[in-house]
């Protein structure tokens, strides 16, 4: 009869309300979960910063020291070779090496005690000891990842253990004697 099926389409339009009710909070959460990282990329102060060059006042950092810093989230280790390490690194035949590079290639002219390289390492992306007074700096005496125990020399370049290269030397320039501008 027009009454039942009036009746029965009543009740289809309120169940169907409530599942298209239900379905658009559903996509809206989901929506909005994957939006966030969308927007917060699109932020223009956190692309500007992730850019950004940073420039570091190394006249504190002795011959024989090393700090950490940050830069474009990354660490960045900052080490002010002795003679002695320079020549540990200068002593290493080529062929020895796994990524073969000289002390040279890694540092700048007439600032050869500077080493400068990304603190992250090539094997799976953990952060070398090494940086901090009294940390293990690995039997070769630059770093030593303590995940999978990779060692680098004073060159920052990998002598032992499962990381495939040396850590990376970042884009810089000194700005002035003691100013170094990364990035
Ligand atoms: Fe450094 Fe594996 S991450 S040795």
């Amino acid at each position: 009869t027009p009454d039942h099926d009036g009746a029965v389409e009543g009740d289809g339009v309120r169940r169907r309300d409530f599942i298209n009710i239900a379905a658009v909070s559903a996509a809206g959460v989901g929506g909005l979960s994957v939006l966030y990282p969308l927007i917060n990329q699109m932020n223009p102060s956190a692309d500007v910063l992730a850019l950004a060059s940073i420039e570091v006042d190394v006249s504190a950092i002795q011959s024989g020291q090393a700090i950490k810093t940050i830069w474009r989230k990354q660490p960045v280790f900052i080490r002010n070779l002795t003679p002695a390490e320079q020549q540990a690194a200068n002593a290493v035949p080529l062929s020895e090496l796994r990524d073969p590079q000289t002390l040279a290639e890694r540092t700048e002219e007439g600032r050869r005690n500077w080493l400068i390289t990304l603190g992250v390492c090539t094997h799976l992306g953990c952060v070398p000891l090494g940086a901090a007074e009294g940390e293990n700096k690995g039997e070769y005496g630059g770093y030593f990842c303590p995940c999978h125990g990779s060692h680098y020399d004073t060159a920052a370049r990998i002598r032992k253990g499962p990381a495939p290269l040396n850590l990376e030397v970042p884009e810089y320039t000194f700005t002035s004697d003691t100013i170094v501008q990364i990035g």
